[in-house]
């Protein structure tokens, strides 16, 4: 035998010096769920370890973010239900709470945060959806005009790179020319590229009380059976002006991962979403998996499969397990 792929494996000095892949913390976004108010902290029962926090608990939740190496935030808003309409005209209001904190946060922190926001519809509407619904449809040209707005006040508030969630169609170009038009050549474009109609949003719903009141969202977000129509929107979010393509759920769509990776040469992010990190905390509180090993191979899969970046509600704890490296 000649060849023995073995001699390459036998000591960590051999494996470390040949290992293709490496995740550094700077590589992952930690999302975190904003709650209107002072002293919030409350626990997502379907997302053990992370919790709704009032800005007050953000602060030295970010903090200490920042202390293991992530700057990097993408922050969701936990609406009251009285604050809710059909329109979402909360979410570009003068006193929201989301907008406000994100001021503050930038303030507070400057250029050592890189803060990410979120652009859809339903956390602020009344019926769940991420676009306007007239009929039980949902309306897309009329959304977009929604979004500019809610894409503006964000980059008046200090945001660093808008994040549009909502999959309708031409909404990058719309909120690309929006911002243009204000000021904010300067302010980035993380796009939900590729983003399917998933089983796997389960807990994150949970945490923003945010799940569709009528129908789901196949209407607008990808069929999980379809590949190459990835591409299409890859290359249309390109065109549009997008600075990142997102991949969304993460670890079920590997391939298309993989796929955005060769053929774009914009950065590669991928979203591992709430129900694949709510699986194997499961396990790892059943005993059935180790978290401290399984969390890692899980992040390092996709860096693997071609994610440049990761959005992980694991962030925090990858980099302090990476520090004890
Ligand atoms: C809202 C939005 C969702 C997620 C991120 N932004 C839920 C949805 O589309 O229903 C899910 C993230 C997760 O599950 O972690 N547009």
């Amino acid at each position: 035998m000649i060849d023995r792929p073995r001699r390459n494996r036998r000591t960590e000095a051999i494996r470390s010096m040949v290992r293709e892949t490496h995740l550094r913390p700077e590589q992952l976004i930690q999302p975190l769920f904003l709650a209107d108010g002072r002293n919030v902290q409350s626990e997502i029962s379907s997302l053990p370890g992370q919790y709704r926090l009032s800005l007050d608990h953000a602060i030295p939740f970010i903090a200490s973010c920042i202390e293991l190496g992530i700057h990097q935030i993408i922050m969701f808003p936990v609406i009251p239900e009285e604050r809710k309409d059909q329109m979402a005209t909360y979410s570009y209001a003068e006193d929201n709470f989301y907008l406000q904190a994100a001021r503050q946060l930038k303030d507070h922190f400057g250029e050592d945060i890189c803060l990410i926001s979120d652009v859809a519809m339903d956390p602020y509407s009344s019926d769940g959806h991420d676009g306007i619904v007239e009929d039980g449809k949902i309306l897309n040209d009329e959304t977009l005009e929604v979004l500019n707005k809610m894409a503006v006040a964000q980059a008046e508030h200090g945001f660093d790179i808008i994040g549009p969630s909502d999959m309708m169609d031409g909404r990058v170009a719309s909120i690309r020319d929006a911002l243009d038009d204000h000021g904010f050549t300067e302010v980035g474009i993380m796009s939900y590229t590729a983003k399917y109609a998933s089983a796997f949003y389960g807990p994150f719903r949970d945490a923003l009380d945010s799940a569709p009141k009528a129908g789901d969202k196949k209407t607008y977000q990808m069929d999980p059976s379809n590949r190459r129509e990835a591409l299409r929107e890859a290359e249309l979010d390109a065109l549009e002006g997008a600075d990142y393509l997102m991949v969304k759920p993460a670890l079920h769509y590997m391939d298309i991962i993989s796929d955005l990776k060769e053929t774009s040469h914009l950065p590669i992010v991928c979203y591992h979403v709430s129900g694949e990190c709510a699986m194997l905390l499961a396990a790892a509180e059943k005993g059935w998996l180790d978290y401290e090993t399984a969390m890692p191979e899980t992040l390092l899969s996709l860096r693997r499969a071609g994610a440049d970046v990761i959005i992980t509600y694991f962030a925090k704890d990858y980099a302090a397990w990476y520090r004890n490296q």
